[in-house]
């Protein structure tokens, strides 16, 4: 893998200023944005009257933890446009996530706030070893999703040959790959197992592909997997963090050179780290759930809003600005089975360091009499499909699970091919348990 460290000159001046000089910076921005939420948003004005808070009590940044919380629920309640801060007429952009259940999520953006995404996001490709210049191939979904568009105007920030090829027709990805040789991809990592896939039925060797860095994120992802990708591309695999209603992806990135977290870029997103039960703050460098105070958002300021995402706050290194440790997953998707807590990464790293399997899998859940129990769907690689080596595959993964999971599971070995691909996020967990 090539040196793609950038050169100093290269970087922001922010991005190597002093912690001093990047905390004045920003309680300067959390007083305006406490402020035009507070003017401008209804629901923030009744909510830090109830709480008995006002704008002028932030005199420091840690005054911020008396203010109230804000959920998605509160996005879902105010449908569509109820939390937007600047007159509709100036939003100049419209996202939405489906979520899984009820009303979509929606958040807007200011012509301001699409300058500071596109920022972000060249800030974070810059970070990720792309230069000005490079060909850049988008896989992430175009649309409603932030992803794809979040991406693109980005990459043409930072000055890219940018190609929206969007999710989907995987055949048709990897040709594109192929014939017009990108350094860099940006897509979920499951859908870039699906295309390391179809490398292999094209019968081209995705070491010799011309892509040296891929920006994955939009899921959780491991560093076993990282292992996996890069081995197989001969390429860097750098994590990219964001959510729709702080901004999009570019909330938090990688750097190529340590890759040892995600460095949140302070300037516009304030983290804290929170006890989930009781709300309160925790120091840095303990895990809880990460909450997002928007600095500079015009459009939709978000005040200490509850990501649900886990993690925890470490200091710089690459960069002066803090890091989050690599998501391991969200307080949602973590799967309680006879009182031990799971998280689908932890199978992840289970599978890949199993031998006769391929990358893809699926968790199911399941009512076994009157407890829950978990079946894990794996696939067996192509060398290894005679029923004495799934046997013995699933006896490793089982065994694998228990010892370093702390739980058992039945396993499921199927033909190659069988487990459904990723188009994007991929859904890991199938819960049947009300299905008898
Ligand atoms: O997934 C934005 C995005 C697009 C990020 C492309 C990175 C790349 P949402 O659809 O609103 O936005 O989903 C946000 O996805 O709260 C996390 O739970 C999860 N997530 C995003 N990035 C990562 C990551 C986009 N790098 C939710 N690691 C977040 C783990 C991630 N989880």
């Amino acid at each position: 893998m090539k040196d793609l460290t950038p050169t100093k000159s290269d970087l922001e001046p922010i991005e190597i200023a002093s912690i001093d000089e990047i905390r004045s910076l920003q309680l300067d921005r959390l007083k305006w944005s406490v402020r035009h939420a507070y003017d401008n948003v209804p629901m923030y004005r009744e909510r830090f009257d109830a709480a008995g808070v006002h704008p002028d009590d932030l005199r420091q940044l840690s005054d911020l933890s008396k203010f109230p919380f804000t959920y998605k629920t509160d996005l879902r309640d105010h449908y569509p446009f109820g939390l937007f801060a600047v007159p509709r007429e100036q939003i100049v952009r419209i996202h939405a996530s489906s979520g899984t259940t009820g009303k979509p999520t929606v958040v807007g953006y200011t012509r301001g706030d699409i300058d500071v995404w596109a920022d972000m996001v060249a800030r974070s490709m810059r970070a990720s070893g792309t230069r000005p210049g490079d060909i850049v191939h988008v896989a992430y979904g175009y649309g409603l999703f932030t992803g794809g568009l979040g991406a693109h105007y980005g990459s043409e920030r930072l000055g890219c040959s940018t190609v929206p090829v969007s999710g989907g027709m995987t055949e048709r990805q990897v040709t594109l790959i192929d014939d017009f040789k990108p350094s860099t991809i940006m897509v979920t990592p499951s859908y870039m197992l699906n295309i390391l896939e179809q490398f292999h039925k094209q019968g081209l060797d995705p070491r010799e592909s011309s892509l040296q860095v891929g920006i994955f994120g939009a899921e959780p992802w491991t560093n076993a997997m990282r292992a996996e990708v890069e081995e197989a591309f001969d390429m860097h695999a750098v994590d990219i963090y964001g959510l729709s209603e702080i901004m999009g992806p570019g909330v938090a990135n990688e750097c190529v050179e340590t890759k040892d977290g995600l460095h949140i870029w302070e300037d516009h997103f304030l983290p804290e780290i929170i006890d989930p039960q009781t709300g309160e703050p925790v120091e840095d460098g303990e895990m809880g759930e990460l909450v997002f105070t928007t600095l500079t958002k015009e459009g939709l300021p978000m005040i200490r809003y509850r990501t649900r995402d886990l993690t925890r706050l470490l200091p710089g290194t690459a960069r002066s600005m803090r890091r989050m440790e690599k998501i391991t997953g969200r307080s949602d998707d973590m799967i309680i089975l006879r009182g031990v807590n799971v998280f689908p990464t932890q199978v992840e790293e289970q599978v890949l360091a199993t031998g006769g399997l391929t990358n893809h899998f699926q968790i199911e859940l399941y009512r076994a009499g009157r407890m829950d129990a978990m079946r894990v769907h794996v696939e067996a690689a192509e060398d290894s499909t005679d029923e004495a080596s799934k046997t013995a595959a699933a006896r490793m993964l089982h065994k694998h699970i228990k010892d370093v999971v702390g739980i058992s599971t039945e396993i499921d070995v199927r033909d190659p091919g069988e487990i459904e691909r990723s188009q994007g996020k991929a859904k890991r967990v199938i819960d049947n348990r009300d299905k008898g």
